[in-house]
């Protein structure tokens, strides 16, 4: 029996989870997969009524679940940064899940602005670090308001932290069978130190996996190879900050973010899938929001969880409803989500 908890959280997150919840029903029918759900109240209504984001109770009643199911943090009458750091990120960091997992993958009958280019050639993952970097929160400012204001924000990089996503991304291009390539994206020309640090433990990590062709490209010209030679990408090793932006990119090259899925893993803890989008407020409850990612987030869960035939057979009818030419992949008309959801959870 899997327990599964779901914080559906602000804006179309909750109409894109029960989505995912809908294909996630049938899935699980098909292959006998025992499950619960435990619903949490989190998000921005919650902090506007109560003051509270994320409460220490719920965080230690996360700690015992088998998955985290989350939709969209983001809330237009919260100033930005509570709900980001006080949900997203203090679960990211509180369960320890460093890795960012965020497959770029173009679906057969989806559009990319990329001319010329179709889905054999926009297939690739990205691995995130998702502990360190710019988003520890240390720094601070003085003379705040004046002209003399001074603020820092510091990137961090640990050996340990550095070692251990590089180390999962190169298993990773082992166990996919496409190039066997991995590419590390960083600003080593700059970023002297820090990134010298990437620098050093990508090159002693890899004499461990000679069978893997190492890459390299700064985060400059990565942009520009994802958008002019997209087919060179297997798996992308990255640092946190980075990885948020060229996730971003991946995303509109594979049909917009309403298809880019994510999981946030701990290999040894819980793990916590969403979509990469944001909450998007303004289409919230309009049945407009694309719910495609969110799905893909519970294929991404299935698969960590080992149900790797449950996994596949959402892949497939994600595949199927996207080649009939007919689910919006960024917003549609009123509606549309739970269209798409339905027309998903038929094809399982
Ligand atoms: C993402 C988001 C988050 C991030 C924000 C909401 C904190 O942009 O998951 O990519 O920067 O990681
Ligand atoms: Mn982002």
């Amino acid at each position: 029996m899997y327990k599964i908890a779901l914080l559906p959280c602000d804006g179309i997150g909750p109409e894109v989870v029960d989505e995912g919840l809908k294909v996630l029903d049938v899935v699980a029918r098909k292959f006998d997969l025992k499950y619960e759900t435990i619903p949490y109240d989190i998000g921005g209504d919650r902090y506007i009524k109560t003051g509270e984001v994320l409460p220490d109770s719920v965080m230690e009643e996360l700690r015992q679940v088998d998955a985290i199911y989350l939709g969209a943090v983001g809330h237009p009458d919260v100033q930005p940064g509570i709900l980001e750091h006080g949900i997203l990120l203090k679960l990211r960091f509180g369960l320890d899940q460093y890795v960012n997992l965020r497959p770029v993958k173009l679906y057969p009958g989806v559009d990319t602005p990329l001319k010329d280019k179709g889905p054999e050639d926009i297939d690739f993952i990205v691995v995130r670090e998702n502990t360190e970097d710019m988003y520890v929160g240390i720094g601070g400012s003085m003379k705040k308001g004046t002209p003399d204001e001074v603020a820092t924000q510091l990137a961090v990089y640990t050996r340990k932290g550095t070692e251990r996503i590089i180390r999962y991304a190169f298993e990773l291009a082992r166990q996919r069978a496409k190039n066997n390539t991995i590419t590390m994206v960083d600003k080593a020309n700059v970023l002297t130190h820090g990134h010298d640090l990437w620098t050093r433990t990508y090159a002693e990590v890899g004499r461990e996996y000679a069978d893997i062709t190492q890459e390299h490209a700064f985060v400059d010209a990565c942009c520009m190879w994802f958008v002019k030679n997209p087919e060179w990408f297997d798996v992308i090793v990255t640092t946190n900050m980075f990885g948020d932006i060229i996730t971003d990119l991946g995303a509109m090259i594979q049909g917009g973010m309403g298809v880019a899925a994510s999981g946030n893993i701990n290999p040894e803890g819980v793990s916590m899938f969403e979509p990469i989008h944001g909450s998007a407020p303004k289409y919230a409850g309009l049945g407009k929001a694309c719910p495609v990612a969110a799905i893909a987030a519970v294929q991404m869960m299935l698969e960590t969880l080992g149900e790797a035939d449950a996994a596949l057979a959402v892949d497939k009818a994600i595949t199927a409803a996207l080649a009939t030419g007919k689910v919006p992949t960024t917003t549609g008309p009123e509606g549309s989500t739970q269209q798409t959801g339905d027309l998903v959870a038929s094809l399982i």
